[in-house]
């Protein structure tokens, strides 16, 4: 389609590294839908008759059908998916389909074609996420209530609700899909009309194309049109955030899986056995999502470390914009189903998660502010009373409610038995009712909120 100044054909090698048809085929529908915006716009500003806009129209929907049916072949001497159209169409309708690429150039053509990708992938990532907070949501309310040890440092902090701790996620997603429609509505604007970086001489009409493909209008500037992928690294940015929230929760599945910790147990659907141990049902899921948050990252990298040293405008390097989204999309995907799926099908082991609760002298913090509460005690002095009374318990091989209250006098001779009231597990989480905290109320609250907000 380039060759009238050219002698020779290219060489064999240079055909295969300038191809970008055994990726870009993925965007068959967007080239389709972008050509017939534009060839009706050249149509209707009288720029190619309206009868050759028609047969161009009707030659297209005959490519898309086809295309529908068969796939796109991987014919490497067109290079890409737009001259792999266009050869196509000129097959079906002769030679009127050259009229076709009139005042374009295939810079704001795939530019075009790619945002409109890119804007497809936004809502996929919304409407898995939008699944995933439900999933959230469910297993919260039915464990609003179950204790489990908090941790810092992965050392049992003070108790929490697995309900609040679900909730953490759903937070978190909650910002992730923030990302993504922010990222949406930068990226809705339309490059098409931009043509090689320059503009057109042609007159053509860019709001009408613009509105055509569901963009809020054209770009307002032609070097920036053909040359910007804010768009994609954008897209990319929200997917690794996305990726590394879902890697800690498979982070913690494959933690609470594990033999020492019993908190959960994967259903056989989302477990793996061993060909050689038949005892084991590995997380292999959560493994895999875990690791592909590092593959997605490695696309953002990818596609940042691409653009960084490129001048105005297109350069051939942008061809490698595609496989790093195309691979990032695919990644998060099928990492947000198998963790909806996860955490859907998970039992939840409550009873081994209260015992590890109660083990770590996890309501220390309770017996300290509980010191300074009722024996007016200043908290330095009461964390260190406290930490004698934790050291009793050790000794003893009790929990901290558990220890008589003989000894915990002789400790301070300012404890009471009223303190047991504060000592045991459900206690510590009752009390915390300050918002956002874990009390079943308060968890039981966000939960409606979220629910209100979705
Ligand atoms: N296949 C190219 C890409 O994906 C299309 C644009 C080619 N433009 C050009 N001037 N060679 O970037």
């Amino acid at each position: 389609m380039w060759g009238g100044r050219f002698a020779e054909g290219p060489a064999a090698v240079m055909r295969e590294i300038n191809a970008s048809i055994p990726f870009d085929k993925r965007l068959w529908r967007q080239d389709i839908a972008g050509s017939l915006a534009h060839v009706k716009m050249l149509g209707d500003s009288g720029i190619v008759s309206a009868e050759d806009a028609a047969a161009i129209s009707a030659g297209l929907e005959r490519v898309a059908t086809d295309y529908e049916a068969n796939g796109v072949a991987e014919d490497l001497t067109l290079e890409d998916i737009h001259m792999q159209t266009e050869a196509k169409l000129a097959d079906m309708i002769g030679p009127v389909a050259g009229r076709l690429h009139t005042a374009r150039s295939r810079n704001d053509q795939v530019a075009t074609d790619f945002r409109l990708w890119v804007r497809d992938a936004i809502d996929q990532a919304d409407a898995a996420l939008a699944r995933f907070q439900q999933a959230l949501l469910t297993r919260a309310e039915e464990h609003a209530d179950s204790v489990m040890p908090g941790f810092t440092h992965l050392q049992s902090a003070q108790p929490v609700t697995l309900g609040h701790h679900l909730m953490a996620y759903h937070e978190m997603i909650a910002r992730d899909r923030s990302r993504f429609v922010d990222a949406r509505a930068r990226a809705n604007l339309c490059p098409l009309g931009s043509a090689a970086l320059a503009g057109t001489g042609f007159p053509i009409d860019r709001e009408s194309t613009a509105r055509a493909l569901g963009f809020d209008g054209p770009t307002r500037n032609s070097l920036d049109g053909v040359s910007d992928r804010d768009f994609a690294i954008e897209y990319l940015t929200a997917a690794t955030q996305t990726a590394l929230h879902l890697s800690r929760l498979a982070e913690e599945f494959i933690l609470w899986a594990s033999q020492p910790f019993g908190f959960v147990s994967l259903s056989d659907q989302w477990s793996t056995g061993s060909s050689i141990m038949p005892q084991k049902r590995n997380p292999d899921a959560a493994e895999l999502v875990r690791g592909h948050s590092g593959r997605i990252m490695g696309c953002l990298t990818s596609l940042m470390v691409t653009m960084k040293g490129l001048p105005l405008a297109y350069s051939k390097d942008m061809q490698d914009d595609k496989p790093p989204v195309f691979e990032a999309h695919d990644l998060l995907g099928l990492s947000i189903a198998a963790m909806t799926g996860m955490v859907e099908s998970a039992t939840f082991r409550t009873p081994r998660m209260r015992a590890a609760a109660e083990a770590g002298f996890s309501t220390a913090t309770d017996l300290a502010d509980w010191l300074v509460r009722e024996g007016g005690i200043p908290f330095r002095e009461a964390h260190h009373i406290t930490g004698s009374a934790v050291k009793r318990a050790e000794d003893l091989g009790v929990a901290l409610d558990k220890v008589p209250l003989a000894d915990l006098q002789a400790i301070d001779a300012r404890i009471d038995e009223r303190v047991y009231g504060v000592l045991s597990v459900d206690a510590s989480v009752a009390s915390r009712v300050s918002f956002g905290g874990t009390a079943p109320a308060r968890v039981r609250a966000a939960i409606a909120a979220a629910r209100e907000g979705s």
